[in-house]
C-alpha cells in the first residue's frame, strides 16, 4: 500500500464522542479530507473487554487500510488504552491515539502534584494515562474514575435534553477526584470533551481541565508534515475540508442531530460501516465524491 498525501486521515470511536477531536483535525488542517466511523452498533466500548475492543478497532483499522487512509486517529480513549499497544504496528500508516497528549498537558499543570483522570472503566482500569504521566514525571500521583453514566448522557444528547441531570451527574463523578486531592483533571473519554466549561462552572476551585483535542490534532499535523504527507491546499472548489461519516448501527438520524453539535458544523449524509468486502467501493467514492459538508 503506497501512502501518499492525498490519502484521507481515518478516524474511529465508539459514538459521537471523538467528534470533538475530529473538530480540532479539521480547525487545524483545513486542507486534509476525513472519514470517520462511529461504531455505535459496539457501543459503549468502556464495559466491554479489552479483546473485544482491540477487535472492533481492527475491523474499523482494516477497513482504513482498504480505504488508503495516510493516517489513523483513535479518538477514543479506550480504544487508545487497549488497542493502540496492539495494532499501532500492524497498518502502513501511523496510528495515533489520544491518551499521550493528554498524559502531557496534565504533567504540565499540575501544581500539586495530583492528576484526576474522568475516564471508561476500560481506561481506567487499564492504567495507561498512570503510565504516559509517570513516563514524563514518575513522582506524580495519578488517580481514576469511571463515569459509564456519563458516557451513555453525552451519546444520548442529555446536553440539551436534560442539562439538569447532566451535571448532576457531572458533580457526581468529578466531587471524587477533587477530594482525593485532584488540582488537575483530565477529560480521559473523548465523550467528555464537551463537558470542560461545565466541569469548570461546577468546580470553579478547579486548577485546570484537560482537553487533549487540539494537542492530538497539532500531533496528527506535526505527523503529516515530518512525512511529507500533507494536503496541498485548496482542495476542491472552496477549499472547505471534506469529510464523510459512516456508522456501524442504525440511528444515523440521531447520530447526525447529536453528532452535529459536537463537531460544530452540520453532518449531512450518515452512512453504514461497510463490511470489510464494500470496501473498495468505498475507495472510490474516496476518491471521486467526498462531498463538502458545509
Ligand atoms: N469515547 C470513548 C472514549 O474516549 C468511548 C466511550 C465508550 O464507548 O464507552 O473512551
Amino acid at each position: 500500500m503506497v501512502i501518499d498525501s492525498n490519502g484521507c486521515i481515518g478516524m474511529l470511536d465508539s459514538g459521537v464522542g471523538g467528534l470533538a477531536v475530529a473538530r480540532e483535525v479539521l480547525r487545524a488542517l483545513p486542507a486534509e479530507r476525513l472519514i470517520y466511523v462511529g461504531d455505535t452498533a459496539h457501543f459503549p466500548y468502556g464495559t466491554r473487554t479489552a479483546g473485544e475492543v482491540v477487535s472492533h478497532v481492527r475491523d474499523i483499522l482494516d477497513f482504513f487500510c482498504d480505504a488508503g487512509v495516510k493516517a489513523a486517529v483513535l479518538a477514543c480513549n479506550t480504544a487508545s488504552a487497549v488497542a493502540l499497544p496492539v495494532l499501532r504496528d500492524r497498518y502502513p500508516f501511523q496510528v495515533v491515539g489520544v491518551i499521550d497528549a493528554g498524559a502531557r498537558m496534565a504533567a504540565t499543570s499540575t501544581r500539586n502534584g495530583c492528576i484526576g483522570v474522568l475516564a471508561t472503566e476500560r481506561t481506567v482500569q487499564s492504567g495507561a494515562y498512570g503510565e504516559a504521566v509517570r513516563r514524563l514525571r514518575p513522582e506524580l500521583r495519578v488517580l481514576g474514575q469511571s463515569a459509564p453514566a456519563l458516557v451513555t448522557m453525552v451519546e444520548e444528547g442529555y446536553g440539551e435534553k436534560d442539562p439538569a441531570a447532566l451535571d448532576a451527574a457531572i458533580a457526581e463523578h468529578v466531587r471524587p477526584l477533587i477530594e482525593a486531592g485532584a488540582d488537575t483533571v483530565i477529560l480521559g473519554c473523548t465523550h467528555f470533551l464537551a463537558l470542560g466549561g461545565r466541569i469548570r462552572q461546577l468546580f470553579p476551585g478547579i486548577g485546570a481541565v484537560i482537553d487533549p483535542a487540539a494537542e492530538t490534532a497539532r500531533q496528527v499535523a506535526d505527523l503529516l508534515a515530518e512525512r511529507g504527507l500533507l494536503q496541498e491546499p485548496p482542495r476542491g472548489a472552496n477549499g472547505l475540508p471534506r469529510c464523510r461519516f459512516l456508522i456501524s448501527g442504525h440511528d444515523a438520524d440521531h447520530f447526525r442531530l447529536v453528532g452535529s453539535r459536537i463537531l460544530g458544523r452540520e453532518i449531512g449524509a450518515v452512512e453504514p460501516f461497510p463490511a470489510r468486502a464494500l470496501a473498495g467501493r468505498v475507495q472510490g467514492l474516496l476518491d471521486g465524491s467526498i462531498l463538502d459538508e458545509e
